[in-house]
């Protein structure tokens, strides 16, 4: 029997911008949303539309160019949101609205400061209104992390009865640990009883660098979607990383018994591109994409590598799209290996005009630096894509 597949979401532009510093222009988000249609991503929530002018456009614009993905919009569970992330994800050949709200009692009653029925009622209201105009509703509840189980189970059967599809349960603050949140998403499955007519989802925050373990303790317990950002980017510690999500399970099939539809040859290209837009450098040692990731150091590391290369290594630097035949590029390369380069890096050009303007911006840099690296490639682009 073939393996299910877990359904990649990627929140990198909108939970992913969250992060302080890391806002990103339209043009940088379309760049990024093209770099994860050729990951594969299955979802990519492009935005909260309802949050200013400027992320609705990006939402709106993302919904035109990606055709191979889901394109999600983020919308508090309030009717004008609804409105505004259904207007921008119009163009889409496939939308899904992401509603959401608060179940914890803390957050009820100090944040929405609302009771425990009418937040029910409120979320029921919100999917509703929601399939009246798409497709395809997610709903989730946030804080269900230091959620009671109880109100999880009632929320989430009338949420699925008013026509959610994909139930999201995040642990917003990072505060659960491995074995108890697998555990809570067993029992939300088991106790719901139409819990099959929906696709249970986790969003897991890194405030205890536990986000990836609880997501993969919630795909063993039934979990068929992961929310997860690219290099792990999103609000304070942030997200759980798509990297060592995909990676995990691609490594570990047998024992997690899933498989994703992601092409994992893209993952250091689109790493290297979220990195270069948001400034936020990649730690050597992180795994899958740190440049340490692949490296061997000690002499007796190095000689089992010789002899055997699963000596010290459990997957192939190539299959995570790490250039192992790296050209050099300096004054003499050609256009041939600039552009294979940039596009290894996730950099594409939206035409031969601007192809031709980056590469003579390489060529007089080339003549001042005698190696061109991937970093000044990086700033090179962002020069031509800003002046244009
Ligand atoms: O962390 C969280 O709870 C969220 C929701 C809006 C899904 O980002
Ligand atoms: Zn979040």
């Amino acid at each position: 029997m073939s393996n299910e597949q877990v359904i990649i979401f990627d929140t990198t532009l909108r939970d992913g911008e969250q992060s302080p510093g890391a806002s990103m222009t339209k043009d940088e988000k379309l760049r990024i949303a093209k770099s994860l249609e050729m990951l594969k991503v299955d979802v990519i929530e492009a935005g909260f539309a309802m949050a200013s002018p400027g992320d609705f456009d990006a939402v709106k614009s993302i919904a035109e160019t990606i055709k191979e993905s889901t394109v999600c919009s983020l919308s508090r569970a309030l009717e004008k949101d609804i409105d505004r992330a259904a207007e921008a994800l119009k163009p889409a050949s496939r939308g899904r609205i992401h509603t959401f709200i608060a179940t914890s009692p803390i957050h009820m009653q100090h944040k929405l400061c609302m009771a425990p029925e009418d937040v029910v009622e409120q979320a029921v209201f919100a999917v509703r209104h929601a399939r009246n105009l798409i497709d395809d509703v997610e709903f989730s509840c946030e804080d269900a992390g230091r959620s009671d189980i109880d109100f999880l189970c009632r929320i989430i059967e009338a949420t699925i009865d008013a026509g959610a599809s994909t139930i999201n349960i995040p642990d917003t603050v990072g505060y659960a640990v491995p074995h108890q949140f697998g555990h809570t998403i067993a029992q939300l499955i088991e106790r719901i009883p139409n819990a099959d007519k929906a696709i249970f989802s986790v969003h897991c925050h890194n405030d205890l660098g536990l986000a990836v373990a609880n997501s993969l303790s919630a795909v063993v317990n039934g979990a068929r979607q992961v929310e997860c950002t690219i290099n792990g980017l999103g609000e304070r510690a942030g997200n759980a990383s798509l990297e060592e999500i995909v990676m995990a399970i691609k490594t570990r099939k047998d024992e997690l018994k899933v498989t994703t539809g992601i092409n994992t040859a893209q993952i250091v290209p689109a790493s290297r591109l979220v990195s270069g837009i948001t400034g936020f450098p990649i730690q050597p040692n992180k795994a899958i994409v740190g440049a340490n990731a692949f490296a061997h150091e000690s002499g007796i590391h190095q000689d089992g590598m010789l002899k055997h290369r699963e000596t010290y290594e459990i997957m192939k630097a190539e299959d995570v799209g790490w250039n192992t035949n790296r050209l050099t590029l300096g004054k003499l390369s050609g256009r041939n290996a600039f552009k294979t380069r940039m596009s290894e890096l996730g950099i594409t050009f939206a035409d031969q005009e601007e192809l031709n303007e980056a590469f003579a911006r390489f060529k007089q840099l080339a003549d001042k630096k005698s190696e061109i690296f991937d970093d000044d490639l990086q700033a090179l682009v962002s020069d031509v894509h800003n002046t244009n």
